[in-house]
């Protein structure tokens, strides 16, 4: 059988891919469990869809693990999944680090419970030496946060005369965002079958080409990310011009 690896020009690769992980739930109960047991297998799909971005050469994978909007789920989906995450970070860290994989995280990082932000840091900074693929989280993130903590930053260098209106342009809003040190986007893949981007990277994905597919995130593996990229290759990217 072929593989859409085959298809793939490596020398025209996306450089940043950002994933809407969707369906863990969904695929939980089609199979009759309950939504952790989803969440629980969607870090397989994590795994797999970040050893196949770093094989590949794909520079920056951002994968949108929490929303701030997830904060408002049942509390104990709220604590599994924090556990769920921080735990997986840790435990795979020397992984990372073995693949010279960076670890980023963006978001309303301070939401986190204490000790999960102090783990979050710790792995961060165990990483922050490796020079493949950054891997992004975002955790507690949310597109409109991020924006409205922007515009506020922005005021407050106006009222203090550090800058002036007038040089308020794209790239200064761009450098108030928690992705400032990070192109945007070239490709944005969810999964599970909405058609929507439910407030992550607004700004970011202006240009960015958008593949949604029915796969439940934990279903989601290497086959699927090569036809992503295969399907992204075939786009015409004019950028308004
Ligand atoms: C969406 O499915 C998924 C999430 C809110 C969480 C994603 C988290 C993981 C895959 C766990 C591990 C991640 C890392 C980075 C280690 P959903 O619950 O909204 O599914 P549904 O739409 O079917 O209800």
């Amino acid at each position: 059988m072929s593989s859409f690896k085959e298809k793939i020009d490596t020398t025209r690769l996306p450089k940043h891919i950002a994933i809407i992980m969707d369906g863990n739930g969904r695929w939980a109960k089609e199979r009759g469990y309950d939504r952790i047991f989803g969440h629980q297998n969607g870090v397989t799909s994590v795994r797999e869809t970040t050893e196949t971005a770093a094989e590949l050469g794909i520079e920056y994978l951002t994968l949108y693990a929490f929303s701030t909007e997830n904060w408002s789920r049942p509390q104990a989906e709220v604590d599994a999944l924090m556990e769920l995450l921080i735990d997986t970070i840790e435990k795979e860290t020397p992984t990372l680090t073995k693949n010279n994989v960076r670890l980023m995280a963006i978001g309303d990082l301070s939401r986190l419970p204490n000790n999960a932000g102090e783990k979050l840091q710790r792995c961060i900074a165990q990483t922050s030496q490796n020079t493949g693929l950054a891997l992004v989280l975002a955790l507690s993130y949310s597109s409109r946060w991020e924006i409205t903590n922007a515009i506020k930053n922005i005021c407050k260098e106006v009222i203090d005369g550090k800058c002036n209106i007038e040089d308020i342009n794209d790239d200064l809003i761009s450098s108030h965002l928690t992705t400032k040190s990070i192109p945007d986007p070239d490709l944005l893949i969810r999964t599970s079958g909405e058609i929507r981007i439910s407030n992550f990277l607004l700004w970011q994905i202006a240009y960015t080409e958008l593949y949604f597919t029915e796969t439940h995130w934990p279903a989601f593996r290497k086959e699927n990310l090569y036809q992503a990229i295969s399907e992204f290759q075939q786009r015409d990217r004019r950028f308004g011009k």
